[in-house]
């Protein structure tokens, strides 16, 4: 009943001419979007070449972070109305490199969040533990944390329509994946997070991914589990060839 969505983050990697080039090499073999949708997430200076190259595809865009106002004297800051106006889907926002790098906070994820949705776009929500988190059984109430605070007043009908991104800072680019036992455990935990601060239905409807050294060889057994609706996917969405295994993980 949730669509799957295979995501690619691209981090800071590609560049214009690039993404078209990839565009143009998995356009014609996506799948209906009403099966898998496919997304892939883009440096801000990418999202128009993206953009241009995915017209009239399959192929839905994010945007890989936005600012929390609109417009205004925000010097090097990425407008989420501006994504909108461009045509951006989705826009991944909490992803741990930010918080860890940029010193984002659940507050700025939260009003980033309001901001995309007041901008007609839908936010892909990343939280994710440290190992040693990992190690100190702190696991499920620290990203439960995450989201409690990522979704401070938004309505259950905001909440049902949002991605939540799974992603244990471990096993992202060190090729650890989490094993598919332990990833399903978290997104569980996510999704029973969800139903206690709005309701089941909300709860049955929100999609849920997993990221983390997700590749062609495990993505199936990730997909299978009953908590995981999809994959945010770095290293191994940047090669056409295994963007279009990983989206066609169930064909
Ligand atoms: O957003 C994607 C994740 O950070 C995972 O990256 O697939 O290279 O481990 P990765």
């Amino acid at each position: 009943m949730r669509t799957p969505i295979i995501a690619g983050n691209w981090k800071m990697n590609k560049n214009p001419k690039e993404t078209t080039e990839f565009v143009n090499a998995v356009k014609a073999d996506l799948p209906a979007s009403s099966k898998v949708e496919s997304v892939i997430g883009a440096p801000a200076v990418d999202l128009q070449a993206l953009l241009d190259a995915a017209k009239g595809s399959e192929l839905k865009v994010a945007a890989e972070n936005c600012y929390f106002e609109d417009e205004g004297a925000f010097t090097g800051e990425t407008s989420p109305k501006v994504l909108s106006e461009m045509g951006v889907d989705y826009v991944i926002i909490g992803h741990s490199e930010r918080r860890q790098y940029f010193k984002e906070t659940d507050e700025d994820i939260n009003k980033k969040a309001k901001a995309i949705f007041a901008n007609n776009m839908l936010p892909i929500i990343c939280c994710g533990e440290t190992l040693e988190q990992r190690e100190a059984g702190q696991t499920n109430d620290w990203v439960s944390g995450q989201i409690t605070n990522a979704l401070k007043g938004l309505s259950a009908e905001q909440v049902a329509s949002l991605v939540i991104a799974y992603e244990p800072i471990w096993a992202i680019g060190t090729g650890k994946t989490a094993s598919s036992d332990q990833a399903q455990e978290v997104c569980h935990v996510l999704r029973e997070t969800v139903a206690k601060l709005y309701d089941q239905t909300t709860a049955d409807k929100v999609r849920i991914q997993y990221g983390g050294s997700v590749k062609p060889a495990n993505v199936k057994e990730l997909m299978g589990k009953d908590d995981i609706d999809g994959g945010l996917v770095g290293g191994a969405s940047l090669v056409p060839e295994s963007f279009l295994e990983l989206v066609k993980f169930n064909a």
